[in-house]
């Protein structure tokens, strides 16, 4: 296993913040059209209260992973997990989040994390969801991943940077997410929460 330059996570940083440039400009919208209606800022706020999104796992990654374990997990190599169960796998990422990556997290952030780890085990896509409203759905995938959300046989349109995904659609039915990287594909029905791979 190689260890990361620091040149290297100091361009993720600045990539990162270029980042959370672009998706704070629908933030400024938002607070923009509060200020336009002030009877009904009081309930909107209250529903953007609600859609607080969940930290995502490739999120999670790259704020206290990536500095040892390179973008995408491209300094592990492919021992990655070699003669480790699925028990021990999630154990060493539990224990690397605590003490290398000083992360406090939740059981199901593990369990994002290590289903995270073994999308780059079998070079599948990961996709996570992170945000549902009654309009729209966000989440997470491996950058590169073609992510296509199908709703009653139809597909709606997704944008994608980096690792982030959105989708404006009718929430209130069923849908499932075709995730696409490297010709190999899988299917995810849409619940908060989320993520693929969750079984070895
Ligand atoms: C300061 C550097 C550093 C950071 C930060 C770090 N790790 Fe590690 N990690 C290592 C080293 C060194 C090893 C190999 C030695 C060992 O097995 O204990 C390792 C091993 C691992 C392994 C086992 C790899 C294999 O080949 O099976 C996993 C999984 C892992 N780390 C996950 C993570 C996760 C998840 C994070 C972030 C929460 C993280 N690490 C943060 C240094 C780091």
């Amino acid at each position: 296993m190689q260890l990361a330059l620091c040149t290297e996570s100091a361009t993720r940083v600045q990539r990162s913040s270029l980042l959370s440039a672009a998706w704070g400009l629908p933030c400024a919208a938002l607070a923009l059209s509060l200020l336009s209606h002030p009877t009904q800022g009081a309930q909107t706020a209250v529903a953007q209260m609600e859609v607080l999104p969940l930290r995502g796992a490739i999120s999670l990654y790259d704020k206290a992973c990536v500095r040892c374990h390179g973008p995408g997990g491209s300094f592990y190599g492919s021992e990655l997990g070699k003669g480790k169960t699925a028990a021990q796998l999630r154990k060493m990422v539990w224990e690397m989040c605590i003490a290398q990556g000083g992360l406090t997290v939740s059981q199901r952030e593990i369990d994002a994390m290590t289903a995270y780890h073994r999308s780059i085990m079998k070079s599948e896509p990961f996709v996570e969801v992170i945000a549902i409203t009654a309009k729209s759905i966000t989440g997470e995938a491996t950058p590169g991943t073609t992510v296509q959300l199908e709703t009653r046989g139809r597909l709606a349109p997704v944008s994608i940077i980096e690792n982030r995904w959105i989708a404006t659609l009718d929430t209130s039915k069923p849908i499932t997410i075709i995730a696409t990287l490297n010709g190999k594909t899988c299917r995810l029905p849409v619940g908060l929460g989320k993520f693929t791979l969750h079984q070895p």
